[in-house]
């Protein structure tokens, strides 16, 4: 990315609410060049070496920004948008902004948004709905939309035409640039439009107001360049770009010396991990082998590609300790022909020899997926290859989707021929085999001792404390409110449908 690049940002004649004057002149912090996102540039992959910033600070002048006003954010999508929020909401602390969870008392709303299939879409737009007769009750109000839906181009586009009342739009690569693009938008009559198609640089020290004080989200890598044939994230979120060894560390040791209890490393392909560094042999496997010393209770990882798990991290992650065994490990689909229109790069044989590596190192380990039905062309049998492969592995739970097409890829130019009461009856019978096989998993647990992390109080009951297995599964139990926060040993009484009853044995467990 170059500096020309870095600046941009644009100013599209679309806005029509009251008049914000200043006689400050902040145009040093802008160009008004209109550079709208573009999926065709998003999809190169620069040969320019990442940058690592950590510089990042807020212009002294914008520092009081938002004394006396409050910002509400609404957060769709994956835990990557969890924690990009988690980073913009620190960004908004420090420029004065109070936070609020009531969105008719905020000076501003952002709407944090996922564009992975049409209906997680449709949700936004249906948002802003809701939305703009509230900018009208208060104009001064400032409305604005990041994350991944503002990567697209026809989603800006649509915005620009229909939802005037908008004022702001920056995406995933901007969010450092908040302070400065709240500030164009107290100024501008005009919708703010900042979103860069293409980006290679890591950012490192942004401020993070995290949601929790027992689990937290590190990330470990931005971006993807797998571009499974379906597949928004690759445009969206940029080219893959490692965080460095010694950042990573820092931050889960910094968690650890907070009293954090449990830590999910995130990335779109954690599998790939160090594979950008230019002056460095480190992968996944390195990182986890240098984190499992640290002392903290747990920690997971998400998500994984079959393709690049090595059998470096499964030795490391057959070590043990705080280093979890629940593996969530995408499938897409059990049909090598499939796999292959995905453009997944392994087949279901591949998929089992892994799966059977894994069991061999970490015999109790705990396997999800995630599994698409109805790709284009998915016939019947190949339906069933998913339902077998099922099956066969015996997976803990999967999150199911239908085949949805996004612009921009490669498979939305396939015919998306299967129709929509197959696509829906496969989704039904493949969810039947799901429920039924984890209803088996959870049976397997009465009687069994487990060690629970306590969150907090159920949400049903505030007379039960409810909290997660290593395996992710969520366990409610009576037990005292000191617990909270805790490790826990819990007897399981009863398997409900999605969640275990039991009741506590041990207060504190001390793990290794
Ligand atoms: N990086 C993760 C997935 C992120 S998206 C991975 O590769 O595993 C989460 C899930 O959404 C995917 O695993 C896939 O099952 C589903 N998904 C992605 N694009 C989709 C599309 N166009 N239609 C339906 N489901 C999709
Ligand atoms: Fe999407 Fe595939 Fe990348 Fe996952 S690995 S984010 S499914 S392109
Ligand atoms: Fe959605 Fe973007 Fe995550 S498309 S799933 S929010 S990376």
């Amino acid at each position: 990315m170059n500096e020309k690049q870095r600046l941009e940002t644009s100013q599209v004649q679309a806005k029509d609410s009251s008049d914000k004057k200043s006689d400050k002149d902040y145009s040093k912090y802008f160009e008004t060049v209109y550079i709208p996102p573009s999926l065709k540039e998003a999809k190169k992959r620069g040969k320019e070496e990442v940058k690592y910033h950590s510089d990042f600070g807020i212009p002294e002048e914008l520092l009081s920004m938002g004394n006396g006003r409050k910002f509400y954010i609404r957060t769709y999508g994956c835990q990557m948008n969890e924690h990009d929020t988690e980073v913009m909401a620190g960004i908004f602390i420090q420029l004065g902004y109070e936070p609020t969870d009531n969105r008719d008392e905020a000076d501003v709303i952002l709407l944090n948004t996922c564009a992975i299939r049409e209906n997680a879409e449709d949700k936004v737009f249906g948002e802003l709905g809701h939305l703009k007769p509230l900018k009208m009750e208060k104009p001064d109000l400032l409305i604005g939309v990041c994350g991944c839906m503002s990567q697209e181009e026809s989603v800006v586009n649509r915005i620009l035409q229909k939802h005037h009342f908008v004022d702001m739009i920056f995406g995933t690569h901007n969010i450092h640039r908040l302070p400065q693009i709240l500030n164009e938008a107290y100024m501008s009559k005009e919708m703010v439009v900042e979103v860069w198609s293409k980006e290679g640089d890591v950012i490192e020290n942004l401020p993070k107001v995290r949601k929790g004080s027992i689990k937290g989200w590190v990330n470990i890598m931005y971006g993807c360049d797998k571009f499974c044939t379906y597949c928004i994230v690759p445009y969206t979120r940029g080219k893959e770009r490692s965080r460095r060894p010694e950042d990573i560390i820092r931050e889960v040791r910094h968690l650890a010396s907070l009293g954090y209890q449990e830590i999910t490393l995130l990335g779109q392909n954690v599998n790939a991990y160090g594979k950008d560094f230019e002056d460095l042999t480190y992968g996944l496997g390195d990182l986890m082998d240098e984190l499992r010393k640290i002392d903290i209770p747990r920690i997971r990882f998400t998500t994984s590609h079959p393709r690049d798990f090595d059998d470096r991290l499964i030795e490391v992650l057959g070590k043990g300790g705080n280093l979890l065994d629940h593996i969530h490990l995408p499938v897409q689909s059990g049909s090598s022909e499939i796999l292959k229109l995905m453009a997944r790069k392994y087949s279901r044989e591949h998929y089992l020899e892994l799966v059977g590596k894994i069991k061999e190192a970490m015999p109790n380990a705990s396997l999800t997926t995630d599994i698409i039905v109805g790709f284009p062309n998915e016939t019947d049998e190949q339906f069933e290859d998913t339902l077998s492969l099922y099956r066969e592995v015996e997976f803990d739970s999967a999150y199911t989707f239908i085949y949805s097409p996004r612009e921009g890829t490669p498979a939305a130019k396939m015919e998306d021929n299967i129709p929509m009461e197959v696509k829906k009856e496969r989704l039904q019978r493949l969810n039947s085999l799901v429920n039924e096989i984890s209803a088996k998993k959870l049976k397997e647990y009465e009687g069994k001792v487990v060690e629970v992390l306590v969150e907090g109080e159920s949400k049903n009951n505030p007379e039960v404390l409810a909290g997660y297995t290593e395996k992710s599964k969520l366990v409610n139990f009576k037990g005292p409110k000191s617990s909270i926060g805790k490790i826990v040993k819990v007897k399981v009484i009863k398997a409900k449908t999605w969640t275990l009853d039991g009741e506590m044995v041990e207060e504190t467990v001390e793990v290794n």
